[in-house]
């Protein structure tokens, strides 16, 4: 449903989206993870017609973001971060208004208007001023606005950002619910919600994607590479030697007593190197009386991609 190669973009001399390729397929709901700046929004627009590129290519629906705009927009429905909407207008007005601007005849625009009242949970608010409404049922009229003319895909800006924790549990619900009939992109600096929401996440860092799967695949990967904790009794430089002569090993921190040496061996890709470990052990015949993983989560993943995007000099 949406295809993104080698797509890069950036404002004078900010690189905002660097060699970026991802892809969406039909009934998913994918969240774009990464922290301020990363290049979320800046992906987005390039998907949703709002600036080009300056390299790459991206489709929606089959349709080319550059040359084939018109049906590029006929089939995405786009929630930016912050939606501007006429506070005077009632919701069924600013609906309508917005319908029209689609090209919908009067009685299309009756019929969607119903339609996005029911999937968006507006109920009564949709005869409201929108000045008069709350900033979570303002977010719903925005995803009203952008799924009016029947998308099959919907891409949504950080859907929950300013929303009090009730909204946000809400508008979760919801994009959930959208998900079953529509396909979702939607952006986030939270890794909590997109764990929720979405079954795949890409998460992105300076403009670049550094990783890509469900949340189960993000987790191995992550585990797979945290370091391993082994005590083993013998010859301290002979093991450490050994080990770091096995394949798959990073690098190794030794410290040893009582005749007990601590390694904490960090492999260096995301094969799993405990056996061979293992293996080395009873075949030199040292004695081992632990091995354990430094299990880190994909929070501390998370949180790590973060910390070295504010660090100074980055
Ligand atoms: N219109 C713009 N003009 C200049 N720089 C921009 C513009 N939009 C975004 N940027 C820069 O591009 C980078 C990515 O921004 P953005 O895509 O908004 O990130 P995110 O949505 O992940 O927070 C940032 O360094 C930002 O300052
Ligand atoms: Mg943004």
């Amino acid at each position: 449903m949406i295809r993104v190669k080698n797509l890069t973009k950036h404002f004078g001399a900010v690189r905002a989206v660097d060699d970026v390729t991802f892809h969406v397929e039909e009934g998913e709901i994918v969240g774009f993870l990464g922290p301020n700046g990363a290049g979320k929004t800046t992906t987005l627009r390039v998907l949703t017609c709002f600036h080009p590129a300056d390299q790459g290519s991206a489709s929606v629906v089959g349709f080319d973001v550059f040359r084939e705009s018109m049906q590029v927009r006929r089939n995405i429905g786009y929630l930016p971060e912050s939606a501007p909407l006429y506070p005077e207008m009632r919701a069924r007005e600013y609906l309508d208004f917005r319908a029209r601007l689609h090209g919908m005849g009067r009685d299309d625009r009756h019929q969607a208007i119903k339609r996005v009242t029911e999937q968006c949970w507006l109920g009564e608010f949709i005869d409201r001023p929108i000045g008069q409404l709350s900033k979570g049922m303002r977010q719903r009229v925005g995803l009203a606005d952008a799924l009016v003319h029947d998308p099959k895909v919907l891409v949504l800006d950080e859907p929950t950002i300013g929303l009090d924790p009730t909204q946000i549990r809400e508008t979760r619900h919801l994009i959930k619910e959208l998900g079953e009939r529509h396909t979702i992109l939607l952006s986030s600096h939270i890794l909590h919600e997109v764990q929720q929401i979405c079954n795949r996440t890409i998460i992105i860092k300076n403009g670049r994607i550094v990783a890509i799967g469900s949340p189960d695949e993000l987790r191995q990967r992550v585990s797979a590479s945290s370091p391993l904790i082994a005590e083993i009794k013998g010859p301290a430089a002979e093991i450490k030697k050994s080990i770091a002569g096995l394949a798959g090993i990073g690098s190794i921190e030794a410290t040893s007593t009582d005749g007990w040496n601590r390694l904490a061996v960090q492999p260096s890709g995301e094969a799993d190197v405990r056996e061979a470990i293992f293996k080395l052990a009873a075949d030199q015949g040292w004695t081992m009386r632990e091995m354990r993983r430094e299990v880190a989560s994909l929070e501390d993943f998370f949180v790590k991609i973060v910390a070295e995007q504010q660090a100074p000099g980055n």
